[in-house]
């Protein structure tokens, strides 16, 4: 990670002079469209944020409670002001774009209790052209020294019933269709598709929604709430006041009850407002990343992006199992385990995957169930059933990290951890020396069930702490991550550029043993999930019929050529081709689209987009002159018109443009699909038909 300049423009103290603090202090972002106001009225502190003179956030609370009842949120007056000015760009060592404007003025508010206890708390504010920043800092004192947190007052009060896109509060998952509702009809119950058993468990407030949550004005104004750099605290959820429009933090609790254990000097994650009166700007918003700190790895030249398979998909619809024997009691007289004749993760199966990926230059395979333990890895008595480097006996794992060598196969490690992050935590450096000892140079971990210690949440701070330290321990081993059921990201991808990827949202694999995802689950994401950082949301599934053994009926809500869009619209720098080799082998002039497009990029255009509704971007693949388009459509079906002036002036192009057949339908013709080859110059207009649930993706390679 380069920083190619930087310098602070002012820095004013305006403690040298001996004047009354301003009230209200007041910030504009560098263009001068976004303007933070920060006061106190009676001792108690306030912000609001305006943009071009309306109103975005209106008068909010600032402030935390610690336990005890112990009060920092009000006596304060303002000790000190500090503003500042800062212009850098950095480059990212993955990313959708090669270099990152990082802009903004700051103004740091140091705040001092007038009672006897004389406590300071900071308010830290940065203002951007694309949106707000803010974090409570603690500074080093004598009366604040250990202490716990157990409320955040932080609100957002809104400026009227906007519509949302939301998941419900749950403390544990993040896998959930989006509701769209107005501010005043969120109802956890009333989301459509979701279990609500599920919900009975985790949610203590049916009006509790999670971040990255995205809404939407009356007058058209678009806004985005999350945090950025999620370390050492909790994740933040927001309660909804339906009557009065007004979100305030919800901070997930640990066992006992409480939220943050903290010490000063220290300081909250940020808390993030995008906004514009335009859909695209949110998703081309690198602000979050921008809260986060540089790179703390030094050397980063093993972080490479990846394309993969996996002996994955065959378990999600019960072709296979993940599980060697019946059960662990499945002993035969000689004390052997008994097979249950369907392990994916065996030899054999392994090396045709090997096969098919080295055929079509598709670099990693994942291999899920090979390791012992998976006959008792759900329910929360287990503790000690992995120990992430026990084989099963048909996966011989020096015949296979020889035939993947061979074939040019980067093979991707498994740890599922069944949610017990203390079995993980004592087995991290056995794992990781078992992934350095047969050259595997990525992992995926997952969480799924309760979390041990028993009754902590995937969402509280002992297991934020657990996902950074399981992230930096791995850049030790130099091993790349990416996490199935970890909170949901807050851009941290900057700070450890190994941790590649997350799910932390419902997946496409929801559609093998659900009923699915939703036409337009594809069109939200993007607007919430996405916002923190990239997804594994495992595209490409070509058989969108008659695929899961033991529900013949079930189908996905897509066709097969919005399949292949969402490699583009989806960022990861990690994305998989998530079918059978089989159905790929069915539709190779379709793959061809999989196999070729790019997964790290030198740049990232957001043509249009409408949370719900529909998202087309192009990205110009890293040191290359190839460009990549997906365009994607909810439930109705759409015509897009792409204008290709992204393209070098005077330049010729070959288009190929995988599109919906003229019948195709997510319901009725899923996989229907044509391709259609021509020559472009930037100043062709493409004109695209999206069918119902459907999609488009298209390559743009230069004419030699
Ligand atoms: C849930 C993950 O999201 C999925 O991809 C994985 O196959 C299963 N857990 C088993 O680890
Ligand atoms: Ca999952």
């Amino acid at each position: 990670m380069k920083k190619c300049f930087q310098f602070l423009l002012l820095l004013i103290s305006t403690s040298l002079f001996a004047v009354e603090q301003p009230n209200p202090v007041k910030l504009k972002s560098p263009d001068g469209n976004l303007e933070v106001s920060f006061y106190l009225k009676n001792g108690i502190p306030y912000y609001s944020l305006n943009r071009k003179n309306a109103v975005v956030i209106k008068e909010s609370r600032l402030g935390l409670i610690l336990t005890e009842n112990q009060s920092l949120d009000k006596d304060f007056k303002v000790a000190d002001i500090q503003e500042s000015a800062f212009n850098e760009t950095w480059k990212p060592v993955l990313g959708e774009v090669s270099t990152i404007q990082n802009h903004y003025k700051s103004v740091k508010i140091s705040l001092e209790e007038t009672s006897k206890l004389k406590r300071r708390l900071d308010v830290v504010f940065k203002v951007y052209n694309d949106g707000l920043g803010f974090r409570y800092e603690f500074p080093k004192q004598a009366n604040l020294q250990f202490f716990v947190i157990s409320r955040e007052l932080t609100a957002f009060n809104l400026t009227g019933d906007h519509k949302a896109f939301w998941i419900p509060g749950d403390y544990d998952s993040n896998e959930y269709h989006y509701a769209t509702s107005k501010i005043s009809e969120v109802d956890a119950w009333k989301q459509p598709l979701i279990s609500k058993g599920k919900l009975n468990k985790n949610i203590p407030d049916q009006y509790a929604v999670q971040t990255p949550l995205m809404l939407k004005t009356a007058d058209g104004l678009y806004i985005n709430i999350h945090e950025a750099a999620l370390v050492n605290y909790p994740a933040m959820q927001l309660h909804v006041d339906r009557s009065n429009y007004s979100l305030s933090a919800n901070l997930v609790p640990d066992a006992l009850g409480n939220s943050a254990y903290l010490r000063a000097p220290g300081n909250t994650p940020w808390r993030t407002i995008i906004v514009s009166d335009k859909a695209t700007d949110i998703l081309a918003s690198k602000m979050i990343l921008n809260l986060n700190e540089p790179s703390k790895l030094a050397n980063t030249s093993w972080i490479k992006p990846l394309k993969y398979m996996g002996v994955w998909w065959e378990m999600q619809i019960g072709k296979s199992n993940w599980n060697y024997t019946f059960d662990v009691d499945s002993l035969s007289s000689t004390g052997t385990l008994i097979p249950q004749g369907n392990h994916g993760a065996n030899t054999a199966n392994v090396k045709r995957y090997i096969d098919f990926a080295s055929k079509n230059g598709i670099k990693g395979l994942l291999v899920e169930g090979w390791n012992t333990g998976w006959e008792e890895w759900t329910g929360n008595w287990k503790e000690n059933n992995f120990d992430y480097v026990t084989p099963y006996p048909d996966f011989n794992v020096e015949e296979i990290t020889e035939y993947a060598k061979q074939k040019g196969v980067e093979m991707i490690m498994h740890n599922e951890t069944g949610g017990s992050a203390t079995n993980y935590d004592r087995h991290l450096d056995t794992a990781f020396r078992f992934m350095n000892k047969y050259s595997y140079k990525s992992v995926k971990t997952g969480y799924v069930g309760q979390i041990t210690p028993r009754g902590e949440h995937h969402d509280g701070q002992w297991m934020i702490e657990h996902f950074v330290r399981v992230a930096e321990k791995a850049a030790q081993y130099q091993v790349m991550v990416n996490m199935h059921e970890s909170v949901r990201p807050t851009g941290l991808n900057r700070t450890y550029p190994n941790w590649i990827a997350n799910e932390a949202g419902r997946g496409n694999e929801w559609n093998a043993f659900s009923d699915g995802n939703t036409p337009e689950h594809e069109t939200i994401l993007p607007f919430t999930r996405l916002m923190g950082g990239p997804m594994d949301y495992t595209p490409g599934i070509f058989k969108l019929r008659n695929y899961a053994s033991n529900a013949p009926d079930r189908q996905m809500h897509t066709t097969l050529a919005k399949q292949l869009a969402l490699y583009v619209t989806m960022y990861s720098p990690l994305q998989m081709a998530a079918d059978l080799p089989e159905n790929y082998e069915a539709h190779q002039d379709a793959f061809q689209f999989i196999k070729d497009v790019g997964v790290d990029w030198d740049d990232t255009k957001i043509l249009e987009a409408e949370p719900g509704d529909y998202i087309t971007i192009a990205r110009k693949e890293k040191g290359k002159a190839n460009w990549f388009v997906g365009a994607i459509t909810d439930e109705n079906s759409r015509q897009s018109v792409i204008p290709l002036n992204f393209l070098d002036k005077g330049r010729k192009y070959t288009a190929i443009v995988y599109k919906d057949g003229k019948d195709a339908d997510w319901k009725t013709n899923p996989e229907a699909y044509t391709i259609e080859k021509r020559i472009v110059t930037s100043s062709t207009k493409l004109k695209l038909n999206l069918a119902k649930g459907g999609g488009a993706a298209i390559s743009l390679i230069p004419v030699q």
